[in-house]
């Protein structure tokens, strides 16, 4: 454990002053500040009882849609009081001092835009959004039709309106991948923030970058299977260390 994270960032200030493209790869952790529990918490509450990867599949949704449409759209209401925290909106101000910045999250929350980032990849999509389960369109809450229960139907063919986000068994949305992967290729400057590094293909993304020639830095309070790989570990929160590093790279000399 390093006493301070700060000593060691010298070599991260030195590459950034020369870098022009920066991938940040974000995971659950960055919006734990917001106070969004983190996939792997413990679900609280009514939720409690379910296991989070028992609700987040296809069969599931299809054996008992209501089920999982609920507990989707309990996650969307912690989103109403949720904000963007210090870390959203460093690695929002980050962006503006490279050309080429891009933001890949693996959240479903919406916080990154919400907190000004402009160049964002959402890898397993958006829980704010909802599409068609059988057409795969995007449909608006307001433009869906009722049930005799909670669920929403599609306008246009009747099929039950499930939560936009990727499943687990599920294949990522292939543009967002691709894209992904080749900014992983051509970054300078390659942070892995807030997450476990436990899910694939996310979790290749620094090893892709790493092996492209990429400084690889890790900025999470746990040691991740990542850990070892990464050219920076800075333990410490995202809310604490990106504001940090953004006066850092900031302060003259
Ligand atoms: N700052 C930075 N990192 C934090 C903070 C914080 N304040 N709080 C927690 N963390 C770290 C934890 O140490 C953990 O390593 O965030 C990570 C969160 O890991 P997970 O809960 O596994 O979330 P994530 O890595 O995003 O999961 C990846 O798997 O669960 C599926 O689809 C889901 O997108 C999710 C994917």
């Amino acid at each position: 454990m390093q006493n301070d994270p700060m000593l060691d960032w010298q070599s991260l200030i030195a590459k950034l002053k020369t870098a022009t493209r920066i991938v940040a790869l974000t995971g659950a952790g960055v919006s734990a500040e917001s106070g969004i529990p983190t996939f792997r918490d413990a679900q609280t509450g009514l939720w409690a009882q379910y296991d989070p990867l028992e609700l987040a599949t296809p069969q599931a949704f299809a054996r008992q849609p209501q089920l999982v449409w609920d507990w989707y759209e309990w996650r969307r209401g912690l989103l109403a009081h949720a904000q963007p925290n210090a870390g959203h909106f460093a690695l929002a101000e980050l962006a503006k001092r490279f050309p080429h910045f891009v933001v890949v999250t693996q959240n479903i929350d919406g916080l990154h835009a919400q907190a000004g980032s402009a160049e964002v990849i959402e890898l397993h999509g958006n829980l704010r959004r909802a599409k068609c389960s059988r057409e795969e369109i995007i449909v608006a809450r307001e433009d869906a039709r009722a049930t005799p229960t909670s669920l929403l139907a599609c306008p246009h063919c009747g099929a039950y309106l499930r939560p936009d986000v990727v499943w687990f068994g599920e294949a990522l949305p292939r543009a967002a991948l691709e894209r992904a992967v080749r900014a992983a290729m051509q970054c300078h400057v390659f942070f892995s923030i807030g997450t476990s590094g436990l899910v694939e293909p996310a979790a290749s993304l620094p090893r892709f970058a790493r092996e492209a020639g990429a400084f690889l830095v890790e900025l999470n309070p746990e040691p991740t299977p990542l850990s070892a790989n990464a050219d920076l570990v800075v333990r410490a929160k995202s809310g604490e260390a990106l504001p940090r590093l953004l006066r850092q790279l900031d302060s003259p000399g």
